[in-house]
């Protein structure tokens, strides 16, 4: 997603709120709860990325975590560059797009702190996120396929077939 140019304005489903949280409000967030997958505990495995959630009427229901340095197997991170990770909206909450709302406004947030860019990636068959991340202002810009768990210079994969490449702000790279 290109932070320099104008994003789309979504509207936001009633109740909905969507904040930047610290560990802190994380861990108030998730007390109580005991069945939430593991996308709600990054900052448990060590992951040091930015956290965003979208509330319902005060209670969690969508989580996304951004990173902001470093690379993985298929990104490597520019200057005032991000990527959109782990995303997860609770099943009582789907249908109502809080994907797309919430990856939206946090664009916009980071847009105002002077990045230029979030990339993200999304499996072409999760029909779902790919609707959604297209609505929150992602553009495609590549394609990659995967053959296997091994690493063969720049294709990657699993059994799974294929995975997209989504964002603008420059070509995707691969390492
Ligand atoms: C991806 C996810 C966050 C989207 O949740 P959401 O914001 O509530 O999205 P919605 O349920 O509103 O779905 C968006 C669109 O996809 C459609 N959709 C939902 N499930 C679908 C499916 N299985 N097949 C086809 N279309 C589907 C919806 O009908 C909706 O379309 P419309 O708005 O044009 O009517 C949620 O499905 C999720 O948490 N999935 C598991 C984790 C995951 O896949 N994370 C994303 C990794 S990039």
């Amino acid at each position: 997603m290109n932070l320099t140019g104008d994003l789309p304005d979504l509207p936001v489903p009633d109740g909905a709120l969507v904040k930047e949280v610290n560990r802190d409000e994380l861990t108030a967030l998730r007390q109580g709860k005991t069945d939430l997958p593991s996308e709600f505990y990054r900052d448990e495995l060590g992951v040091n990325d930015r956290c965003f959630v979208c509330t319902i009427c005060d209670e969690l229901a969508f989580i996304c975590w951004i990173r902001t340095e470093g690379s993985d197997a298929l990104l490597k991170l520019g200057e005032r560059e991000a990527e959109a990770t782990y995303a997860y909206c609770l099943p009582r909450f789907r249908g109502k797009g809080l994907h797309a709302v919430t990856l939206n406004l946090a664009a916009k947030h980071l847009k105002s702190e002077g990045l230029r860019a979030l990339w993200g990636k999304v499996h072409d068959r999760n029909v779902p996120a790919m609707k959604n991340v297209l609505r929150a202002g992602f553009q495609m810009v590549g394609e990659k396929k995967r053959l296997g768990f091994f690493v063969w210079g720049n294709q990657f994969c699993t059994s799974a077939g294929e995975s997209s490449l989504i964002d603008v702000g420059g070509a995707p790279r691969g390492k």
